[in-house]
């Protein structure tokens, strides 16, 4: 088993990226001294991609698994007077690059609108004190920020998580926002009236491509962003090289010294791989299961398998504690995708050559 170095136990469970790749954005922003950028941003254009997309001669570690032309879409569409629109399937680190993209360009990811049914205006723009709202009326005291208003007095990134989540008339009070870059606060006396976002404010919009909601989304809304489709990893060893770096490190931050075997990550991404794209690296192809077989999906399941070996078989991870943490990480309720699942052992797992997949195959009487 091969032992990772211990480092301390962080105490905060998930450091956003700017804490957590604090000295990186430091190294970067030192390189770029005075060179031109957009007003306000922290880093150049060109650094904010090696901080996404790593810079080995830099110490700069490789983050997001993607295309250069993409990041550098996305990077230019958040220069221009329109929002960025990332979309795709769950589990394809929407949400974790546009954490990125905040961190590199205005170094705060914090400013973030989760979208759900009961989003409202409130929780996107700001609230009042109700306390001082009485006592001294409406004024910059009693107002309470929300992320929108706090993006843009600091001219910061605001990140706007499954928008498509929102009733529309919710999306739609970005309409002005987005494109006339001010916002309405009839409460307030006349010079307070209308907030002027600063230089450097911009919205980054996640949205499921698996919701309806992205064909719902008003004509009006969508032309006030840019567009960019997110895909699945489609390279085996890029996959296999970041679940490997992910699951590693979600195991140091629980206080297990282990890293997963690499044989063992490779029968889990493999597993990942051919069910998600419904074919085998050796051609054949299978039955498409419902379940999103994502990357996300399959760090979870090591990282869970780890802890399962770790605890209850002296350290040492098994094939089986792969297969039993597919059900509950990955399948979660769907029958159908567990038969799925079976057949795949038996017209797959089973021929695969190499005592780790004979292994994984004995292990699937526990699904
Ligand atoms: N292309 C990728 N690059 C880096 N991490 C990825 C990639 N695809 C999936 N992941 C995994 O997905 C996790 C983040 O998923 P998340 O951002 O929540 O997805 P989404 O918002 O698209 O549902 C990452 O921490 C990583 O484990
Ligand atoms: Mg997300």
């Amino acid at each position: 088993m091969a032992r990772s170095t211990k480092k301390a136990a962080p105490t905060i469970q998930r450091p956003p990226a700017e804490i957590l790749h604090a000295l990186e954005l430091q190294k970067l922003q030192e390189r770029d001294g005075k060179d031109p950028r957009p007003a306000n941003w922290v880093l150049t254009p060109r650094s904010i991609l090696d901080f996404i997309l790593g810079n080995t001669a830099l110490g700069i570690e490789p983050k997001f698994v993607g295309s250069r032309n993409s990041i550098e879409r996305c990077i230019v569409s958040l220069a221009t007077n329109r929002g960025l629109m990332l979309i795709g399937e769950p589990g394809t680190a929407k949400s974790y690059l546009s954490e990125l993209l905040a961190a590199g360009i205005c170094g705060d990811s914090t400013l973030t609108i989760q979208g759900s049914a009961g989003t409202t205006e409130d929780t996107m723009k700001y609230s009042w004190n109700y306390a001082l709202l009485l006592a001294e009326g409406a004024s910059d005291r009693s107002l309470v920020p929300a992320p929108l208003h706090r993006g843009m007095v600091a001219g910061k990134i605001v990140r706007f998580e499954e928008i498509t989540r929102c009733p529309l008339e919710i999306q739609d009070t970005m309409l002005s926002i987005l494109s006339d870059r001010v916002m309405a606060i009839p409460e307030l006396p006349d010079e307070g009236r209308n907030l002027y976002a600063q230089m450097g404010f911009n919205v980054i919009a996640t949205a499921n491509s698996r919701d309806r909601g992205v064909n719902e989304m008003s004509a009006a809304l969508k032309r006030r962003f840019n567009f960019e489709t997110i895909v699945p990893i489609n390279n085996l060893p890029r996959e296999l090289e970041l679940v490997q770096r992910q699951t590693d490190a979600l195991l140091a931050q629980s206080n297990i010294p282990i890293s997963l075997q690499p044989e063992l990550t490779e029968l889990l991404v493999t597993t990942f791989h051919e069910l998600r794209t419904g074919k085998t690296t050796d051609g054949k192809s299978l039955e498409p299961l419902t379940t999103v077989m994502s990357t996300a999906e399959a760090v979870s399941v090591g990282h869970a398998a780890g802890i399962h070996g770790f605890y209850y078989n002296d350290g040492q991870v098994a094939a089986q504690h792969l297969v039993q943490s597919l059900l509950g990480s990955a399948i979660k309720d769907s029958q159908d995708d567990v038969k799925k699942l079976g057949h795949y052992f038996d017209r797959v797992v089973k021929d695969k050559p190499g005592e780790h997949w004979q292994q994984y195959y004995a292990a699937r009487k526990y699904l």
